[in-house]
C-alpha cells in the first residue's frame, strides 16, 4: 500500500470509526459487534504506525466516546472516568505484565482479574455515606446527572452501612456499572416481540437506552441493576483503600453490590489461570461478561504506574471473542409482524454456540441481505455472544457454489400475498394489507394479552383458531363472539367457552390505559399509554386529540410523550380503520376504567382471599382504601379484582366463575402506583 492509498484508508476507517461512535455512544443501538469494531480501531492503529505521517494529533486508537445526550443536567467527575486499553491476545496481556514489571523494578506483581460487565459505566457518590448523586461516564470528564433513574435499582443502597474497620470517606464516588439480567433482557425483548416492536441486539444497549429515559416511571418498570468495582475521587485522602482487594471487601461491607467472583493472584501465569477460571464460570454470573479485567493490587503501585490521558497504565482488559461459527444457510423464511412488517429469518443448518444450539438467525431487513450479500445455500459466518440474538455476521464466499443466487425478496407478503411497500425513510418493508391474517392475529393477540386487557383463555393459540375461523376479523369482534359459534369448536367445550365469554365481559371494565396500549400505536408501550390514560381520561377524547394537546412550542405537554410518539398517535388515529376500531369497541359497550384524579383505584372493588406474600390482609385492605378502592367480602359480578395469595379458596372458584379478574399482590401494589 502506497502512502495516497494508505492516507484514503485512514480516512474511511476514521469516519467509519466515528460513525459507530455514535451509534454505540449516543444512540445504543450498535450495527456492528465490538469485536469487528476493534478490529477497526487495529487496522487504523496499525496503519498509523505504519505511516506516521499520517496519523493524526487526535489519533482514535481506542473507544474514548461520550453518551451525554440531551435533557440531562451535566455533571462534572471530580476525578475523570478513564477507560481501558483492551486486547484480545494472550501476548499482549502478557506485555503488558512485562512492561509494569519493567517500569515498577520488581519481580513479581499481584493482580486483581475480575469480570468485565458489558453494561453502562456510572458513577455514584456518596458524601458522609449517604447517596447524594449518580453520573454516566459521559466523554470522561462531565456526564449526565441521572441520579433520578439510579435510585430506581432496588439493589443500590441511599446509605452506606457501617463495618468495623471499614472507613465511611467524607466524599467518594464509587464506580460501576448498571446492567440488565440475562433474564429481565428476554422478559422485555418477548414483550416487545409480543407489540410487533424492534428487538434490542442485547442487554447492555438495553440498559444504556433505560438508564437514559427521561422518565423515571419509564425506567422504573425495567429492573435494572448495578454492580460497584472501583473508586474515583476520596476524601480525605486517609479514606484510600490500600488495594484493590481490600476496595471489594469495603464495597460489600458498605452493603453494595459487588463483583461476583474475583482473583488475587501474582504472575503473568497466574492472571492468566484466572482468567480462564472466569470464561468457564461467566455465563452463570447474572450479567453479561465480555471480558476481565486485570487491575494492578496495590494502591500506591498504581499511582507509581499512572495514566497516559485515557487509561491508566496498571489496567488492562482481556476481552474473550464472542462465539463464531460457520454453516449453512439453507433457506430464508419471511415473518410478517403486527404492524405488517416483513422480517427475514436465516433458517441455519444448526450449530453448537456460545453454549446453544443455533438453528435460526434474524437476517434484520431487505438492506442488510443486499448490503452482505447473502445468499440460501451460502455457508455463513454466524455470531452469539451469550445471550445476544444470533446474528448472520459474514458470507465465506470462497464456499460459494454457482447455484447460489442472489436472493430476491418477496414483492409480495407471503401470508396473503398484497404487493409490500417500503416507507421513505424506513428500512422495514411492510405488507399494507390491514386484514392480513397473520397481521389480525398478532393484532388480536396483542390486545388481549396480559399486558393489555388481560383476556384468560384467549391465548395466541386460541385467537389463530378464531381467525382461521373467520370470527375474528379485527379486535373488535372478539366482544362479538357467539356461544354456538364457540360450543361448534369441539365436544366438552361448554365450560371453557362460557369462562372465555365470561373472561371477555369483564375486559370490558379494563382500565383505560390498556385499551390504549391494546390498539397498538406504534412507539405507545405501557408507560406512555398509562400517562395518555391520566391526561385524556377517554379512548375518544385520544382519537380526536390534536397536535397541540401533545405539543406546545416544542414542549411536550404531557410528560413523557415527546413529539415521535405525539406524530405516531395523530397518524394512528387519522387512518379511518383505526378510528372505526375504536368506535366499534365502545358501541360493543366496553366501559374503561379511569381513576379519578389523585386516586388511582377510585370506583374500585377489591375481595382479598389467601395469604398474600408480603402484606397482611389489613395492610392490603388499608391501601387499597387509601388509593380511593372498596373492599368487600365477596365475590359478586360488581367486583372489579380478586386479589389471590397461597392458599386462596372458594372466593378465587367464585371469581373464575364470574369472570372477575384475578390479581397477585405484584399486581395490587402496581396498581398502587398508578
Ligand atoms: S475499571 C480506570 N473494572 O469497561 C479503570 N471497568 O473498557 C476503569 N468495565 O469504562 C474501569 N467492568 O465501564 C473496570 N470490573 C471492571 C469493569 C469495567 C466493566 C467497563 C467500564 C470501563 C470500560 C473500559
Amino acid at each position: 500500500m502506497d502512502s495516497a492509498e494508505a492516507q484514503k484508508q485512514i480516512a474511511r476507517l476514521r469516519q467509519q470509526i466515528a460513525r459507530h461512535d455514535e451509534l454505540y455512544y449516543r444512540r445504543a443501538q450498535p450495527e456492528i459487534t465490538d469485536f469487528d469494531y476493534d478490529a477497526l480501531k487495529q487496522e487504523l492503529a496499525a496503519l498509523e504506525q505504519r505511516f506516521p505521517e499520517l496519523a493524526s494529533a487526535e489519533s482514535v486508537t481506542q473507544r474514548v466516546g461520550d453518551d451525554r445526550t440531551e435533557g440531562f443536567q451535566v455533571y462534572r467527575h471530580r476525578e475523570r472516568m478513564m477507560s481501558l486499553d483492551n486486547t484480545y491476545s494472550e501476548e499482549e496481556l502478557r506485555e503488558f505484565h512485562a512492561r509494569l514489571v519493567r517500569d515498577l523494578e520488581r519481580d513479581e506483581l499481584s493482580f486483581v482479574v475480575e469480570p468485565k460487565i458489558d453494561g453502562l459505566a456510572v458513577s455514584v457518590t456518596y458524601e458522609k455515606g449517604k447517596l447524594v448523586r449518580a453520573v454516566t461516564r459521559g466523554n470522561g470528564v462531565e456526564g449526565d446527572d441521572i441520579t433520578a433513574n439510579a435510585l430506581t435499582i432496588k439493589t443500590l443502597p441511599r446509605t452506606l452501612a457501617e463495618a468495623d474497620g471499614v472507613p465511611i470517606p467524607d466524599v467518594i464516588e464509587i464506580r460501576g456499572e448498571v446492567f440488565l439480567t440475562t433474564a429481565e433482557f428476554q422478559r422485555i425483548n418477548k414483550q416487545r416481540e409480543e407489540a410487533g416492536e424492534p428487538l434490542y441486539a442485547n442487554p447492555r444497549n438495553l440498559a444504556a437506552g433505560t438508564i437514559k429515559q427521561l422518565d423515571s416511571r419509564e425506567v422504573a418498570q425495567r429492573k435494572l441493576e448495578i454492580v460497584l468495582y472501583g473508586r474515583g475521587y476520596v476524601e480525605p485522602v486517609s479514606a484510600l483503600p490500600e488495594t484493590q482487594t481490600q476496595f471489594h471487601g469495603w464495597v460489600k461491607a458498605w452493603g453494595l453490590p459487588t463483583v461476583e467472583k474475583f482473583w488475587t493472584v501474582t504472575g503473568a501465569d497466574a492472571v492468566w489461570d484466572a482468567i480462564q477460571k472466569l470464561d468457564t464460570l461467566r455465563d452463570s454470573f447474572a450479567y453479561a461478561t465480555d471480558g476481565a479485567v486485570v487491575k494492578l493490587d496495590s494502591v500506591s503501585l498504581q499511582r507509581r504506574a499512572g495514566s497516559t490521558s485515557k487509561s491508566p497504565r496498571w489496567a488492562m482488559a482481556y476481552k474473550f471473542a464472542p462465539d463464531r461459527a460457520e454453516t449453512r444457510l439453507n433457506a430464508i423464511t419471511i415473518q410478517v409482524g403486527r404492524t405488517g412488517v416483513l422480517t427475514p429469518v436465516a433458517e441455519l443448518e444448526p450449530v453448537l454456540l456460545a453454549g446453544t444450539t443455533v438453528a435460526r438467525a434474524t437476517l434484520h431487513n431487505r438492506d442488510e441481505i443486499a448490503r452482505k450479500d447473502i445468499r440460501v445455500g451460502d455457508y455463513v459466518l454466524v455470531e452469539k455472544a451469550g445471550e445476544i440474538i444470533p446474528a448472520v455476521v459474514s458470507v465465506n464466499t470462497e464456499r460459494r457454489t454457482p447455484e447460489c443466487v442472489p436472493y430476491v425478496f418477496p414483492e409480495r407478503c407471503p401470508q396473503c400475498a398484497t404487493p409490500v411497500v417500503q416507507l421513505e425513510g424506513e428500512v422495514a418493508v411492510r405488507c399494507p394489507n390491514f386484514e392480513c391474517p397473520v397481521q389480525v392475529r398478532r393484532r388480536v393477540q396483542h390486545f388481549a394479552s396480559k399486558a393489555c386487557v388481560d383476556i384468560e383463555g384467549l391465548g395466541e393459540a386460541m385467537v389463530d383458531v378464531l381467525v382461521e375461523k373467520g370470527w375474528v376479523r379485527s379486535v373488535p369482534d372478539i366482544y362479538r363472539l357467539r356461544r354456538e359459534d364457540l360450543l361448534s369448536l369441539g365436544k366438552n367445550v361448554g365450560k371453557s367457552s362460557d369462562n372465555l365469554l365470561a373472561a371477555i365481559e369483564a375486559s370490558k371494565r379494563a382500565e383505560l390505559w390498556r385499551f390504549i396500549h391494546g390498539l397498538g400505536v406504534p412507539h405507545v408501550g405501557a408507560a406512555a399509554a398509562k400517562d395518555l390514560a391520566r391526561k385524556f381520561r377517554s379512548l375518544e377524547a385520544l382519537a380526536t386529540a390534536k397536535y397541540e394537546d401533545f405539543i406546545q412550542g416544542k414542549e411536550s405537554v404531557i410528560s413523557g410523550i415527546g413529539e415521535t410518539m405525539a406524530l405516531a398517535i395523530l397518524t394512528y388515529f387519522n387512518e379511518p380503520r383505526n378510528r372505526a376500531t375504536v368506535n366499534e369497541l365502545i358501541a360493543a359497550g366496553i366501559e374503561p376504567v379511569v381513576p379519578a384524579a389523585g386516586s388511582a383505584l377510585a370506583g374500585k372493588t377489591f375481595v382479598l382471599t389467601g395469604t398474600l406474600p408480603t402484606l397482611t390482609r389489613d395492610d392490603a385492605s388499608a391501601r387499597i382504601e387509601a388509593a380511593g378502592g372498596k373492599v368487600s367480602g365477596s365475590v359478586s359480578k360488581k367486583t372489579h379484582y380478586v386479589v389471590a395469595g397461597a392458599e386462596a379458596g372458594s372466593k378465587l372458584e367464585k371469581a373464575k366463575t364470574l369472570g372477575v379478574p384475578v390479581i397477585d399482590e405484584a399486581q395490587l401494589l402496581e396498581m398502587l402506583r398508578g
